[in-house]
């Protein structure tokens, strides 16, 4: 039973890889690499196919099911990396596997107290030596109402972590969960728009989030409002974002993903021109905390997807129930 394993990073992945694949009774052909359809060869002698976030199109998709594959399985939670129809088009099941949400949701909170407390700006003249007051000011949580919009694992996780900081919680999701209920108060987004002072972004990225944060809905907003997201780069759009910012409707943001940060995060660029000029003004501001794509990045996270990864190949493999698969 042999699995060929990409984007395998050296320095937290490979000793855990090796435990489990050992524990389970797999062979592992590890490859530091993404895949890409020069090395789409790699996958031959083997069922599954266990990569990270490189976009699997519908050439690199042929390219897998021509080498053998039948699984393949992302070791993250959004999917949205991979043409799933195309997959299946060409016969390849497709699995991801999510980590528990405490890291993403714990690092929320982290980017909203740092926007709120000016964190960023305060460092930098700390940093400088600037040990001044002026323009420090910060604001104090339970003072502010927040909006959370996605209410899954992680954003009713963010609501439980925030719960304990006396601020007012308003939700919004296409499902509302029994479980929020009582800790924060499910309205209509028209209203997180007009009444939150921090706004969290935790949904897929989908159709319907594409853009979700817009010019228009950012004239709905609070003056001054703090956009925070942890979830997808693309559910904000970013030239509406960096307008808003510097016509100062929007007075922090704490943005752990961008758009288009394929091919940059992760990768060492810092000697390259880069392209991205949205992120290169965004980083720019004084009061926007930029971070790339570390929200997931704990411990407990790490081990869990390895694992949990594993398990869902030697589950397909099997022909057992695989708890992993996408089925929507
Ligand atoms: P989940 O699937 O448990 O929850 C997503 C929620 O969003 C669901 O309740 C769903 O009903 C809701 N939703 C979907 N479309 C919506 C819409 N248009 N409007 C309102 N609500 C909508 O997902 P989970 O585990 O909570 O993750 C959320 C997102 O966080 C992931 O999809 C991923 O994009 C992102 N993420 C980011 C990480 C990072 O390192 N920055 C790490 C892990 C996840």
């Amino acid at each position: 039973m042999q699995v060929t394993v990409f984007s395998c990073r050296d320095f937290d992945e490979k000793e855990l890889f090796l435990e489990y694949g050992k524990g389970l009774g797999l062979d592992l052909v590890l490859c530091r690499e993404a895949p890409s359809l020069e090395n789409a060869d790699l996958v031959k002698g083997s069922q599954c196919v266990d990569i990270l976030t490189t976009k699997i199109d519908r050439n690199l998709a042929k390219a897998f099911r021509e080498n053998g594959a039948e699984y393949l399985i992302t070791r993250t939670i959004g999917y949205d990396h991979i043409d799933v129809k195309a997959c299946r088009e060409y016969g390849i099941t497709v699995g991801n596997a999510p980590y528990g949400p405490n890291g993403v949701a714990d690092y929320t909170v982290m980017l909203i107290l740092m926007s709120i407390r000016k964190a960023k700006r305060i460092i930098e003249r700390t940093n400088i030596q600037d040990y001044t007051l002026a323009g420090n000011l910060g604001r104090e949580l339970k003072d502010l109402t927040v909006g959370i919009i996605g209410t899954g694992r992680i954003g009713r996780t963010v609501i439980q972590n925030l719960s304990g900081f006396g601020c007012r919680l308003l939700a919004y999701d296409l499902y509302p969960s029994d479980s929020v209920k009582g800790k924060a108060e499910y309205v209509p987004l028209e209203e997180i728009w007009k009444e939150a002072d921090v706004i969290s972004l935790h949904t897929p990225l989908t159709e319907s989030s594409f853009h979700m944060i817009n010019q228009e809905t950012i004239m709905k907003m609070k003056p001054g409002v703090v956009l925070i997201n942890t979830a997808r780069g693309a559910l904000i759009e970013s030239e509406a974002l960096i307008r808003a910012i510097e016509e100062k409707r929007v007075g922090a943001a704490g943005l752990d993903v961008v758009e288009d940060e394929f091919g940059l995060y992760y990768y060492d660029r810092k000697s390259d021109v880069l392209t991205n000029r949205e992120l290169s003004l965004l980083r720019s501001f004084p009061n926007v905390t930029v971070t790339h794509h570390m929200a997931f990045y704990t411990d407990n996270c790490v081990r869990t997807v390895v694992e949990d990864s594993l398990k869902s190949c030697k589950c397909f493999m099997e022909g057992k129930e695989n708890p992993w698969e996408i089925t929507s």
